[in-house]
C-alpha cells in the first residue's frame, strides 16, 4: 500500500524560527518524512493577512525554507515549496469559501481572538478566511476516494484543533453536493511533540508574536546571547531540579526542551542534577541547545549563499506540488460546473 501522506505549513513571519517551532512541530517534519509522503508549506498567503513589508516577506520566505532543509527536510524525499507559487491553492479557496456559511466561519476562536486585539478596523477580511485558505491548502493534497486506504494526515496543535474540524466538514460538504472528491484529512498529534513556553513567562507558551526578545529562543541566534538566555532564564527561589508544572513552570519548561533535545527522560535528568543546582543544569541545557542550533545556523546560511539554487530547489518543490493539486483542481473544476 502506499504510504500516507502528510501536509503541513509554516507561516514565514520571523527572520527565523523559534525553539518552541522546532520541538513542537519541525523536528516532526524530518521525522515524518521517513514514514509519509510529505507536503510541506511555507504559507506566505497566510502572511498577508496581516500588514507586511514585501520584501522582508520574500526574504523571510526564503530563509523559512532554507531553515526546513537546514533541520534536515530532504527535498528529494519531501515536497517542500512556497505557497504562493501554487495558484491552486487560492483558487480551492474560493470554492471553499463559497459552501462556508458567514456564521460557521464567524465561530473560529482563533479568529475571534486575533480579530479582538487588533480591533475591527484593523481586521481584514483575508484574516477572516484564512481557515478556508488552510482547509484548501490541506485538501488539494487529499488523496482522491479510491485510491487505495490512502490518508492525508495533518499534525495539529490544540490551537488548529477547531481548523482541522472544518476542513474535514468542507471536505464532507464538498462530497455530499457534488459527489465523492476529497478524502477528510485526519488529525494527529506527532509523536515527541514538546509544548514550549517563554523563558520569562513560564506559564505562557514561547511565541513569536507574544514573547519578549529575552523569552524566546530563535533558531539561527548567536551562541553568546543564546547561552546567556538561558542562564537568565526564570526558575524559583528553591534549588531542586524536579518536574512540576504547578509550582515549577520554569525548571519544567527547562526540564521538557532539555528531554526532548537529548532524548533523555525526565525522570533520569532529575536523577542526573539531583545534587547539583539550576546553575550547572542551565549550562547544559544551553550546550545542548548549541549543539543542535549551531549546525543549522551555518547550513542555513550556506544554503541562503546559494539562492540560485535555493530558488531551483523550491522551484522543483512547486512544481511536485502544483501536479498534485491541477490533478485535485481538475476534478473540483468538473464538478463544480466550470
Ligand atoms: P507562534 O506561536 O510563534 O506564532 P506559530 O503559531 O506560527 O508560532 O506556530 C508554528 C508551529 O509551531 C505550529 O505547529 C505550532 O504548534 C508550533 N509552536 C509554536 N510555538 C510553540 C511552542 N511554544 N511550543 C511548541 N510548539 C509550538
Ligand atoms: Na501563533
Amino acid at each position: 500500500a502506499a504510504a500516507p501522506r502528510v501536509l503541513s505549513g509554516i507561516q514565514p513571519t520571523a527572520d527565523s524560527f523559534h525553539l518552541g517551532n522546532y520541538l513542537g512541530a519541525l523536528r516532526q517534519w524530518v521525522s515524518l518524512q521517513d514514514t509519509h509522503e510529505a507536503f510541506y508549506c511555507v504559507v506566505d498567503l497566510h502572511a498577508i493577512t496581516v500588514e507586511h513589508d514585501p520584501e522582508v516577506l520574500r526574504r523571510r520566505s526564503k530563509v523559512a525554507a532554507a531553515q526546513l532543509l537546514a533541520m534536515g527536510v530532504d527535498p528529494e524525499r519531501a515536497t517542500v515549496f512556497v505557497q504562493s507559487q501554487v495558484p491552486e491553492h487560492a483558487e480551492l479557496a474560493w470554492v471553499l469559501g463559497c459552501l462556508t456559511g458567514f456564521g460557521e466561519a464567524g465561530r473560529m476562536t482563533q479568529f475571534k481572538d486575533k480579530s479582538a486585539k487588533q480591533g475591527q478596523s484593523n481586521t481584514t477580511v483575508g484574516l477572516f478566511t484564512y481557515p478556508i485558505l488552510q482547509a484548501a491548502d490541506i485538501l488539494l493534497y487529499s488523496p482522491e476516494p479510491g485510491d487505495g486506504e490512502r490518508v492525508l494526515r495533518v499534525p495539529v496543535g490544540e490551537d488548529q484543533r477547531q481548523h482541522l474540524e472544518l476542513t474535514r466538514t468542507l471536505a464532507n460538504r464538498f462530497n455530499h453536493r457534488f459527489g465523492d472528491t476529497f478524502v477528510p484529512p485526519e488529525a494527529f498529534i506527532p509523536e515527541g511533540a514538546a509544548k514550549i513556553t517563554d523563558l520569562q513567562e513560564p506559564t505562557a507558551k514561547m511565541s513569536k508574536s507574544a514573547s519578549s526578545p529575552q523569552g524566546i529562543i530563535d533558531v539561527l541566534e548567536e551562541p553568546g546571547p543564546m547561552r546567556k538566555k538561558i542562564m537568565r532564564a526564570v526558575t524559583d527561589t528553591g534549588t531542586e531540579v524536579v518536574y512540576d508544572e504547578e509550582n515549577k513552570a520554569g525548571v519544567t519548561n527547562l526540564l521538557r526542551i532539555f528531554s526532548a533535545l537529548e532524548g533523555t527522560p525526565i525522570p533520569d535528568l532529575e536523577k542526573r542534577y539531583a545534587d547539583s543546582g539550576y546553575g550547572q543544569f542551565k549550562k547544559d541545557i544551553a550546550q545542548a541547545v548549541l549543539d543542535t542550533f549551531t549546525p543549522i545556523r551555518e547550513r542555513t546560511r550556506e544554503l541562503l549563499a546559494d539562492e540560485a539554487e535555493l530558488d531551483r530547489l523550491l522551484a522543483l518543490g512547486a512544481e511536485r506540488a502544483g501536479k498534485v493539486a491541477a490533478r485535485t483542481m481538475d476534478t473540483v473544476r468538473e464538478r463544480v460546473g466550470f
